[in-house]
């Protein structure tokens, strides 16, 4: 089925009180517009038109430069109806338009599915919910056969009307021929003054076509956000069919709701995570891996058997099995530890390679560095990696052994076996099995008299 998807994302948004567009505003750290627009990719290849008006500029900033997708300028907000009006011009000959909100982002791909596959020459199909307090919304008006026979605005709803629970929620799928019919004909002659989309549903009926409706699998599939509230009450929804999801899969989170997850994570067998991790982007674990309390990870592979302890910072770190990290580490881009390397306490790691086995255990600076296997790092250790313009290298072989406090000024290369000297500052390579020492002798005084306060 030849489809074109066309997403509603003109107004203002005036209640998020924010010079960011509604539509851009996050959940689970993407744009509601990016949520919208992934779910309507599940149709191989539909075409997307996005309807803009405010802060158009920064929507096509966000979104522009996507094959399958253009935008419509609604330049004044005069309604539903008119809105996709703007869209019309740019529908091809497809079989059916799917209408959606940029602000409703978490309608699952299976519920537009479903939708999509009610439409033929004779049907449309309408997503509808049943609402306790309906107040807002238009009304679902049916026929003694129960058939739909048309959508009234809360506004114009009379008081009977108004009684009706079931809503609708503005997704609806409709025959593209008879959209370019019907839009055209729309008049704005209600209570708001609007060019309402809702309209289309009489005319559907009127000219012989059945309107058949379906609900989403969850309420919140069509909830839609107009404000602070709203966004963070669907951010926790969607959260939790996440950390729902991911338990399901085997994994063990020790508290579900203080989990958050903004991309996507992939998790091995037995799994644990502890409480408020932070996952961003695409991060894999993988079996047995071990996530401690308050850690943050953005796309970061970690190997079987890992640890990461609480209150550690990893980005685009790559963890081979059985590493130990922190608590309290930070893994920047670039660090990649070899099977069983540790990384400990306030320890940073930049653009490096740990190997097998090494350690670096205690308040150090690892930058543009390897280090062979069993490599032991002493405390406070620095690789002065920039001169101010510049970054240099660091090279340190298998078992060598660096003092605590040691100064390794890049570029140099500490050999295999190589041992330095407790708080040196080195300057030059190191050979293999070498020690160097590089400090100050140490000065002894006898009898040294203290200076006294007269
Ligand atoms: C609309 C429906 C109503 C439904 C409700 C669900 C109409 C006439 N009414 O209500 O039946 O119950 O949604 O939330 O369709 N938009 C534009 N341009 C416009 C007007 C709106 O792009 O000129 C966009 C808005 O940015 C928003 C969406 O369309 O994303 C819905 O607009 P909104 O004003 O919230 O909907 P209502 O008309 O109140
Ligand atoms: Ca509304």
């Amino acid at each position: 089925m030849n489809i074109d998807v066309v997403v509603l994302a003109a107004g203002q948004g005036s209640r998020m009180k924010s010079s960011l567009p509604k539509v851009l505003h996050p959940i689970a750290g993407k744009p509601m517009l990016g949520h919208v627009l992934d779910a309507a990719r599940n149709f191989a290849g539909a075409r997307m038109h996005v309807v803009i008006g405010h802060g158009a500029q920064h929507i096509r900033d966000a979104f522009g430069g996507q094959d399958d997708l253009s935008f419509a300028i609604q330049a004044e907000q005069l309604g539903t109806g008119h809105a996709v009006l703007q869209a019309l011009p740019q529908l091809g000959n497809s079989d059916v338009t799917l209408i959606l909100y940029g602000d409703v982002p978490l309608t699952q791909a299976k519920t537009l599915q479903a939708l999509v596959a009610l439409v033929d020459a004779k049907n449309m199909g309408l997503l509808t919910v049943v609402m306790n307090d309906a107040t807002g919304y238009g009304r679902i008006v049916r026929n003694a056969e129960q058939q739909v026979v048309a959508i009234v605005e809360h506004k114009d709803a009379s008081a009977a009307q108004r009684e009706i629970r079931e809503v609708n929620t503005g997704i609806m799928a409709v025959p593209t021929a008879r959209l370019k019919q019907w839009l055209p004909a729309l008049k704005n002659n209600n209570a708001q003054g609007e060019y309402y989309l809702t309209d289309i549903i009489a005319m559907a009926v009127a000219d012989g076509l059945c309107v058949k409706t379906l609900h989403p699998e969850f309420a919140e599939e069509t909830n839609g956000v107009n404000n602070r509230l709203q966004q963070a009450e669907l951010e926790r929804w969607h959260q939790a069919q996440l950390s729902r999801k991911l338990m399901e899969q085997g994994v063990t989170l020790l508290d579900p709701a203080r989990i958050d997850i903004r991309g996507e994570l992939i998790c091995g067998r037995d799994v644990v995570i502890d409480i408020n991790a932070v996952f961003e982007g695409r991060v894999e674990l993988g079996d047995g891996v071990y996530v401690g309390p308050n850690c943050v990870i953005k796309n970061c592979v970690i190997g079987a058997g890992s640890e990461i302890e609480a209150y550690s910072h990893l980005e685009e770190a790559t963890l081979a099995n059985d590493c130990h990290v922190g608590p309290y580490a930070r893994l920047r881009p670039g660090a990649d530890l070899a099977d069983k390397a540790k990384v400990g306490n306030f320890v940073e790691i930049k653009k490096s390679k740990i190997g097998k086995g090494s350690k670096v255990n205690h308040l150090s600076y690892i930058g543009d560095a390897t280090l062979g296997s069993d490599v032991n790092v002493g405390a406070g250790t620095i690789t002065c990696n920039y001169d101010g313009v510049n970054k240099f290298k660091t090279q340190i072989g298998d078992n060598a052994f660096i003092g605590s406090n040691s100064s390794l000024v890049a570029p140099v290369n500490i050999g295999a076996y190589a041992t330095v000297g407790a708080g040196s500052t080195i300057t030059k390579d190191v050979g293999d099995n070498n020690l160097a020492v590089a400090r100050g002798k140490q000065v002894q005084i006898d009898h040294w008299q203290r200076p006294v306060k007269k």
